[in-house]
């Protein structure tokens, strides 16, 4: 493909963030030993033009930290639609990550990637059509975007991967306030960073530091923790011997293993009592 070809991108502050997350995956893919082998990311990536190389190539040298995340929200969102095969998912903050596509979805779900207008337009450009997957065009700040998915009754999935930390403790606590209070039943996974990850971060963030995960139960009554897992703690899955070693060291240390953690929470009643 010619420089002519690839699509131009003009990103920044918060939303150029999701250049570094492609990148990240698009260098694990073509990595000797991947661990989340997302080909759609070397694609995408192949196709657009008009960013920072070099600063995506500084950063991508923490990238097992975002392709281990993304490889176990693969997992819980894999597992939840095992068990629900008709579900909604609403992934917020999508960027360019390909999950819709990279994951084995069942035909029957409904699948939404909502972000900014102009990230919305990029994907519009750079990944195919398909049934049953939709693309909403908002800031999930905005209160209005939830109108555009049908209560249809069906079991939620909300995922959030690199998000949260962005937004205020206003804005977190509203948004799952409006989610957890228009549909009747369901999951969200979502990253939380804990102190010591706030300052190795690019773009500063918001949101409060999550040590506790607890914190969004008081936060949010419907809210049961379900899992929390910190992205340190799957190190092992690392092939690089260096980073490997590395991160087993930050995993040592209970502030340090939680600068990146990923949490599960229900939303309404236990799958068992649901008829
Ligand atoms: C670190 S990137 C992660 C992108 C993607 N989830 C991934 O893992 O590649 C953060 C994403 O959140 C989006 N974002 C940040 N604040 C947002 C908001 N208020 N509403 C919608 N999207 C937002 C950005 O545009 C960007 O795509």
């Amino acid at each position: 493909m010619t420089s002519d070809q690839r699509e131009k991108v003009h990103l920044s502050g918060v939303k150029e963030t999701l250049l570094l997350t492609l990148y990240d995956r698009a260098a694990d893919y073509r990595s000797p030993k991947p661990i989340l082998g997302d080909r759609w990311a070397a694609e995408v990536l192949d196709g657009i033009d008009g960013y920072n190389r070099f600063k995506m190539w500084l950063f991508s040298a923490d990238r097992y930290g975002i392709v281990l995340r993304a490889s176990r929200l693969d997992a819980w969102v894999g597992a939840f639609l095992v068990r629900h095969p008709d579900a909604t998912v609403l992934s917020l903050g999508c960027g360019l990550d390909s999950r819709a596509f990279r994951l084995d979805v069942p035909d029957a779900v409904q699948w939404y990637d909502v972000d900014y207008p102009d990230v919305v337009e990029l994907r519009r450009r750079l990944y195919p059509r398909r049934d049953n997957y939709h693309l909403i065009s908002s800031s999930v700040t905005e209160p209005g975007w939830l109108d555009e998915v049908p209560d249809t009754g069906r079991p939620v999935l909300v995922v959030a991967e690199g998000l949260l930390p962005y937004l205020a403790r206003g804005d977190v606590e509203r948004l799952l306030a409006r989610i957890t209070e228009r549909f009747v039943y369901g999951e969200m996974v979502f990253d939380v960073i804990g102190v010591p990850g706030w300052w190795l971060k690019p773009v500063p963030f918001d949101m409060w530091a999550g040590p506790d995960p607890h914190e969004l139960e008081r936060m949010n009554p419907r809210l049961t923790l379900l899992d929390d897992a910190p992205v340190m703690a799957d190190y092992r899955r690392i092939p690089s011997r260096v980073f490997r070693a590395y991160c087993g060291l930050l995993n040592a240390f209970p502030q340090l293993r939680t600068s990146l953690w990923l949490l599960r929470f229900r939303f309404g009643p236990p799958e068992r009592e649901r008829t």
